[in-house]
């Protein structure tokens, strides 16, 4: 693995502007589990029947009762990790520009990205269905599930569940910074999810070199991606810029 990692410091040394893919393995080091593979949120519910538009404007307590209020709990708490900080050090390095995730944790921005398109929504907000008045998730307490706004409307995160479109803009700005990136790292995501692992394939159709990091191989990894650096993402994404700093430095 280690040549991968001085080939991944070499790549991104001499690339102009990077790009990155990221999804929910990035932010098991913050302790937020993963939707699927060990210890994945999908393994214990069926996100039919939990994270499905339909299921939760059906019966909008049981999801908060399973999953929201738990999700809530657990990204309260979280904090950015390695991984999070090696992308926003890459940002101040002038090497990456935009990190496209699939996460709603918020974490990217709170470790320092500034241009961070998110593909599922956010977390932070949540909103009611009623009169789509807007609450900062921290300021909810939770006295009563479902939550309610005062207008007597249930709140719901500002999120896209299964069944809802992808954000018109984070679809758009996103095709836009694959076709333009000439390096993609992908990390941490199973890129079972479309149209969010569509991005990979487009910055590889422009030219762009692609490179996983993950534990294990996804659809993507000898299909799309020039290689696939097998670990997690802090101490991988450490050691890439602990190489990249060091080849920078170079006169
Ligand atoms: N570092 C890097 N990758 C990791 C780590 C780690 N420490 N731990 C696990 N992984 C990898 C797993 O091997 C897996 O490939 O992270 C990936 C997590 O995959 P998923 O749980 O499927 O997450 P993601 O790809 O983001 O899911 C996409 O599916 O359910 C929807 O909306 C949800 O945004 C989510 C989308």
């Amino acid at each position: 693995m280690e040549d991968l990692i001085q080939q991944a410091a070499k790549d991104l040394a001499s690339c102009k502007e990077a790009a990155a893919l990221t999804g929910a393995g990035i932010s098991v080091e913050s302790n937020i589990p993963p939707f699927r593979g060990k210890g994945g949120i999908w393994e214990k519910f069926d996100p039919m029947e939990y994270a499905h538009i339909d299921a939760f404007m059906n019966d909008p307590a049981k999801v908060w009762n399973a999953l929201l209020k738990d999700m809530k709990a657990i990204i309260d708490q979280a904090k950015p990790n390695a991984g999070h900080l090696g992308l926003a050090r890459l940002e101040t390095l002038g090497k990456l520009k935009t990190v496209i995730t699939q996460n709603v944790d918020g974490l990217h921005q709170l470790a320092g990205n500034t241009d961070v398109i998110e593909f599922h929504g956010n977390f932070a907000w949540h909103f009611c269905i009623a009169c789509k008045g807007r609450i900062r998730t921290e300021e909810m307490t939770l006295s009563e599930i479902p939550p309610r706004c005062a207008c007597g409307g249930i709140y719901r995160p500002d999120c896209v569940f299964f069944g809802e479109m992808i954000p018109a803009q984070a679809l758009w700005r996103s095709r836009q910074a694959a076709a333009a990136c000439d390096l993609m790292l992908v990390i941490g995501t199973s890129a079972v999810v479309q149209p969010a692992a569509l991005m990979p394939v487009i910055a590889k159709e422009a030219g762009a070199k692609v490179i996983e990091i993950n534990p294990e191989p996804t659809p993507l990894t000898g299909e799309i991606s020039d290689y696939l650096i097998q670990g997690k993402a802090g101490k991988t994404l450490s050691a890439i810029l602990a190489e990249l700093e060091r080849l920078l430095q170079r006169p």
